[in-house]
């Protein structure tokens, strides 16, 4: 039996959104509030889906404990009242959208993760706007 089971996950964190390769207008034309020098917050709702078979011997697809703790390791405790620009390494070079987050969370739940599940993560940057990625 093939299914998906998610769990939620929070954590806020600071960014800047901000291109070097433009000029300072068309930096504020094109990230607006989100290119203040001086960074700002965002409360970040995240939902982590995983597909695949059932394990006919535990009825589980995955052990919730064991989700539950793969996305504290790489995704709470790694960004949660973090300044992205400035203290995680992939944001170094990777303009800290909520697509590029995306990306980030999705890669290193993908790292731990067993193989033959699929991932999809859901990213709320605000209550309104979310993005989707899952590896394609
Ligand atoms: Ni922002």
């Amino acid at each position: 039996m093939r299914i998906t089971v998610s769990r939620k996950a929070h954590f806020n964190a600071a960014h800047r959104l901000h291109n070097p390769e433009l000029s300072l207008d068309e930096n504020q034309e094109t990230f607006g509030k989100c290119n203040n020098e001086y960074y700002h917050g965002h409360n970040y709702d995240l939902i982590v889906h995983v597909t695949g078979e059932v394990d006919p011997k535990t009825g589980y697809l995955i052990d919730m404990k064991v989700l539950r703790d793969h996305i504290k390791n790489e995704v709470e405790d790694y960004l949660d009242h973090k300044n992205l620009n400035i203290q995680v390494p992939e944001f170094s070079t990777l303009n800290p959208t909520a697509e590029h987050i995306a990306y980030v969370i999705w890669n290193r739940l993908t790292a731990v993760l067993p193989k033959e599940l699929e991932l999809k993560v859901t990213l709320y940057e605000t209550p309104r706007n979310y993005v989707e990625y899952s590896g394609l």
